[in-house]
Order: structure tokens, then C-alpha cells, then sequence
């Protein structure tokens, strides 16, 4: 699952010990293991090899450039929803072609920045979105490949209603029922393709029926149009596969793909995945030291210096991250990463951050062993939408980034200033 253990006492990433990185960096800091996100990125490349799968990464779930260097010299490509992820994309020297696009709102400079760069495809959204990238890679003399976000209608039990995707009444892609008569209205298009087909039902979806379903759908959608003569060549199945938080709930890359290839192995097409959080998610922590600690009414608290300007993920989707001290010596290292974990040195606490809400907080009634002022304490599963979702709210400087690679260590994003905070201010 992942490369962070306990060895003598003492957490460490890969051979690295976690407190000896953050003496030097300071806290909170999150720290990924490369390790780790490789082998994930591995796991999903070999389960999909049988269908010469382009894995496309999701900037969007861990953005830094160490980290998408490192995957693009793995041989991934990348899914971008903004001007500025294309811009960190190419800044980490990915092949434009091996680039897609998506997002219900590009704007034109985005599309005319993506044109520029000769991106493989535009995943489209909207009829509007389709005709306005037509005229725009006209004016560039451009014929461009454009894969349509079909809304396949499927059900997904465990997924959170805010990164829910695959059902009708969303803002995303368009209902599959539209889709036929949005490829024959296409068609007449000069300048843009609409040649591929683009499903995302949401994130994480921790079962594989879900993507049998849509898959299943999206093909009858494709043997429809094959009828008449609109032939389809690349199906992007999206991103969302699961990754582990507890250590137990995620399909394997290798569970995803014994239900997906059967569907596909037979077709003549092109198939591209978009994964984010099943590659980083596990990749890395984020460490952060106990402040104060104090009782509230029945409940104890304990104040870190992390927030939820840093992990907003617990206040904004009630997630689940694991939470330990980072030296065990005092209690003990931790057998299991399950929310019910208790031990024998344990009490019951909240674990929330500085800043002024009430929703800001990392765990809730978690049993930890007890913890002191100056300890320090590792949220585990943080890789994914962790620093990416990050921001100064209550004018915090956003926390350092490391990477680990074997025993060796490096700062990929400095921890900002107070100067930062105000650098675009005028
Ligand atoms: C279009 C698209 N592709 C891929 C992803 C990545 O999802 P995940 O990180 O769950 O794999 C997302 C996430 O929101 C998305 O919107």
C-alpha cells in the first residue's frame, strides 16, 4: 500500500526517518514517497498493459513538478482541467500528445493555449464548448481531436455527493441520451474531430460495477454511431479508481482491470485512463506537532499546526485520514490503519487545526495515544488532494513539500513566507 513504516520506534518514508526531514523543514510538511507513486503507477500500467492503455495522470489530485516528472519519465501522460495544470504539464516536459484536456468551462485563452501546444484531446463538455472549439482551431487552421463527456447515468454507493459525477443532474459531460444526435450534429464540424468517447463518474468509485455499467453503455453509444458511419477510435474510461485510507477498502488496479478488459479487449480502440488519486493518494503524508492540547466539555482536543487551509478533505467530504504519533517509543506502532483502531495507552480525541472554524479539523472521536505538547503526528493517505487543495486561508504560508527517494531527500516546494502572501497584492 505504501512505503511509510515504523522502524525502531521511528516513522519512516522509504529509508528516510520522518523526524529528521522535519527538523530541518519545520511543520506541516507534506512528504511523498516516489517509491510509492510509482509502484502505483506501475500497478495501473501493468493490470491495463493488455489494452496498450495511455494512463494519463490527474494533475489535479497532486500537481507538484517533482512529482510529474517523475511520472512522465515513467512513461505517463496527463489530464489537465486548466490553463494552469497544461502550464505544469509542459513546465514537467510531457508530450503534448499525450495530454487531455477537460473541464466544463475552458475558456478561450485556455483552448487557444492548449491549441498552441498540440494537446491530444479536447475532452468536450457542452454543444457550446464543442462549436466555440471548432471556430477556434479554424482561426488557427487546426483540426483537433475532441473525445465527448457522455454522462452515462450510473450509480455509485460509497462516493461522496460532492465528487459524484456519473449521474444525469450534474454540471458534467452531457446525458448519454443527447450523445447520439451531439455525434451526428458534429460531424458537419471542419475543424474539430469528434472522434473519442470520455467518461468520469466521479471519485473515488470503491467498486468496479460502476465502471462496467458505464463502460457497457458507452459502447452500445459507440456501435449506434458505428451504424451510421460515425465511427469512433478512442474511449477515455476517465479517472476515480480508489485508493486505500483504512487499508481495505479500494479495489486493486489489477481488480479494475479483470472487470474492465473483457469489455474491451475485442475492440479496435485506443483506450486512455485519467487516474489521480490511486497513484498519489497513498504516496504521501502530511506531518504535522501538537501545540496544546485541552478539554472541551466531554471531549478532548488536540491542537496541531496543521489545518484545514492544508487537508481540507475531512471538513469538506467527512473523509477518513489515519492518524499516528511519529515516534512510538511511548505507545506503540500501529497495527492496522482502521478507524477503529484502538490501543491499550489510547483516549478518545478530536484533532483540529488553529484556524477560526469550527469545521476545522483533521480526525473526529479518533483513539490516539496520548499525545503531548511538541509531538509529532503523521496524517496518513494525504497524497492525493492534499497540497493540491491547499490554500493561505486565515493568511497561513501553505506548508512545505518533500520527496523521498530511497535515502535520499529533497524540498520540491519550499514552505511560503509572509512575503508570499501578499507577492500579487498592489
Ligand atoms: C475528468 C476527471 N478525470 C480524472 C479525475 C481524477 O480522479 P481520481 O483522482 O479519483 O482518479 C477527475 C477528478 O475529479 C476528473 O474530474
Amino acid at each position: 500500500m505504501d512505503n511509510f513504516q515504523y522502524i525502531n520506534d521511528q516513522l519512516h518514508c522509504q529509508r528516510v526517518a520522518v523526524r529528521d526531514i522535519v527538523e530541518k523543514t519545520g511543520t506541516p510538511t507534506y512528504i511523498y514517497s516516489q517509491a510509492t507513486l510509482l509502484s502505483h503507477f506501475d500497478r495501473i500500467a501493468s493490470a491495463f498493459a493488455p489494452l496498450k492503455a495511455l494512463i494519463c495522470y490527474s494533475i489535479k489530485s497532486c500537481g507538484n513538478l517533482a512529482i510529474l516528472q517523475a511520472l512522465r519519465l515513467r512513461g505517463s501522460g496527463f489530464d489537465v482541467v486548466s490553463g494552469g495544470e497544461l502550464f505544469r504539464a509542459l513546465q514537467a516536459g510531457a508530450d503534448p500528445g499525450m495530454i487531455v484536456f477537460a473541464g466544463v468551462g475552458k475558456t478561450d485563452q485556455e483552448i487557444n493555449e492548449a491549441l498552441d501546444a498540440r494537446i491530444g484531446w479536447f475532452n468536450i463538455e457542452s454543444e457550446e464548448e464543442f462549436w466555440n472549439l471548432d471556430r477556434l482551431a479554424g482561426a488557427k487552421k487546426l483540426v483537433v481531436h475532441g473525445a465527448l463527456r457522455v454522462n452515462p447515468d450510473v450509480s455509485s454507493a460509497g462516493t461522496h455527493q460532492k465528487t459524484l459525477t456519473g449521474k444525469k443532474e450534474t454540471k458534467f459531460g452531457v446525458d448519454i441520451d443527447r450523445a447520439e444526435v451531439f455525434y451526428i450534429q458534429a460531424a458537419a464540424a471542419k475543424n474539430a474531430r469528434l472522434s473519442a468517447l470520455h467518461l468520469h463518474i466521479g471519485s473515488p468509485i470503491k467498486s468496479t460495477q460502476p465502471y462496467v455499467d458505464a463502460i457497457t453503455k458507452a459502447l452500445n453509444l459507440i456501435d449506434r454511431l458505428a451504424a451510421r458511419n460515425i465511427m469512433i477510435d478512442t474511449l477515455d474510461i476517465g479517472g476515480g479508481f480508489a485508493a486505500f485510507y483504512e487499508g481495505n477498502e479500494a479495489p486493486s488496479a489489477a481488480d479494475y482491470a479483470a472487470a474492465i478488459i473483457p469489455l474491451l479487449k475485442d475492440r479496435k480502440l485506443r483506450i486512455i485512463l485519467e487516474p489521480g488519486r490511486s497513484i498519489s493518494c497513498n504516496a504521501g503524508i502530511l506531518v504535522t506537532r501538537v501545540q496544546y492540547t485541552k478539554q472541551g466539555g466531554a471531549k478532548k482536543f488536540i491542537i496541531v499546526d496543521a489545518a484545514m487551509n492544508d487537508l481540507i478533505r475531512p471538513t469538506l467530504y467527512e473523509s477518513y485520514h489515519f492518524i499516528w504519533p511519529v515516534d512510538v517509543s511511548g505507545s506503540c506502532p500501529p497495527e492496522n490503519r482502521y478507524s477503529t483502531l484502538r490501543t491499550a495507552n489510547d483516549e478518545k480525541v478530536d484533532v483540529v487545526g488553529p484556524v477560526c472554524e469550527s469545521g476545522d479539523y483533521l480526525a473526529k472521536d479518533r483513539y490516539l495515544p496520548r499525545a503531548k505538547r511538541g509531538d509529532l503526528l503523521a496524517v496518513f493517505s494525504a497524497g492525493a488532494y492534499g497540497f493540491a487543495m491547499s490554500s493561505q486561508y486565515n493568511a497561513r504560508p501553505r506548508a512545505a513539500e518533500v520527496l523521498v527517494d530511497g535515502n535520499a531527500w529533497r524540498i520540491i516546494r519550499r514552505r511560503e513566507t509572509y512575503q508570499d502572501l501578499i507577492a500579487a497584492e498592489i
